[in-house]
């Protein structure tokens, strides 16, 4: 099996519409290219033909049962996984994803009002142990978020859904990130954009610093326990036979 530390890792950008997410896209960019580390950017569905083509069944429908919704939702991002992500990763590259598994816990979750039980067993049928390694969430008033894309066609079945959806939807994350705090990091996204991006940027430093270090610490470590590779400052024995 690779080991845990040959791999990317896998950054998740959350949070409602006109939260900011593509624009800290470019924050964690520029962060990971001064460490460095090579990466690509998708988004969900991914930009495989396949996963594409579910998608717009699933935002151009008139209307789809909840459960529909979700179904398809997973399918996409399996396909997502399979053809970009995973293989990105077992490629050692570094993946920053605009959304991912959380959005299905806000949006069909807390906005559609589906069981997270059933999200939680799709989850890990449907994605496993490629979880993301870090999440960001921009947290915003979903009236904020909206005002600020309100030049925006809004043409997709999800993004009609009225007001309190939107809130709803808000809430689901906040509840994941609180479920989930060793991956997430929350961030006020109604601040000024120098001010979001000083955090992304402080954040993804960090990240990457521990993440070094992890991977420092485990080619030490494996030095000191590989038996084809014995450590160099090993001693020589005692001498035998005398
Ligand atoms: N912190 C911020 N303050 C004010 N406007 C912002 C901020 N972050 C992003 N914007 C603007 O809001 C709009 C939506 O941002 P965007 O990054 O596209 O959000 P998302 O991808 O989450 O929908 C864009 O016009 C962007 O320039
Ligand atoms: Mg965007």
């Amino acid at each position: 099996m690779q080991s845990r530390t040959d791999r990317g890792r896998l950054i998740t950008l959350e949070g409602g519409e006109g939260a900011g997410k593509t624009t800290a896209l470019k924050s964690i960019q520029t962060v990971l290219e001064e460490a460095g580390i090579r990466y690509v950017l998708t988004r969900e569905p991914g930009g495989t033909a396949e996963a594409e083509a579910i998608r717009d069944l699933l935002l151009g429908a008139e209307h789809l049962e909840p459960i529909t919704e979700l179904l398809l939702m997973f399918a996409s991002r399996r396909e997502h996984i399979n053809k970009v992500i995973e293989p990105a990763l077992a490629a050692g590259l570094w993946v920053i994803s605009d959304r991912y598994v959380d959005a299905s816990y806000a949006y069909q979750g807390g906005g559609r009002g589906i069981d997270r039980h059933l999200i939680e067993q799709l989850d890990q049928a449907v994605v496993g142990p490629c979880q993301a390694d870090l999440t960001l969430l921009l947290d915003i008033d979903p009236k904020l978020g909206m005002a600020r894309i309100r030049h925006r066609p809004r043409t997709d079945r999800i993004e009609n859904e009225q007001l309190a959806f939107f809130e709803r939807v808000r809430q689901a994350y906040r509840q994941q990130a609180r479920q989930h705090p060793e991956r997430f990091r929350i961030i006020d996204a109604s601040q000024a954009k120098n001010r979001v991006r000083g955090e992304i940027e402080t954040i993804l430093k960090d990240f990457v610093t521990a993440t070094q270090h992890q991977q420092h610490q485990h080619q030490h470590e494996s030095r000191h326990t590989d038996s084809h590779q014995p450590p160099i400052d090993k001693k020589p024995g005692p001498p035998d036979g005398h």
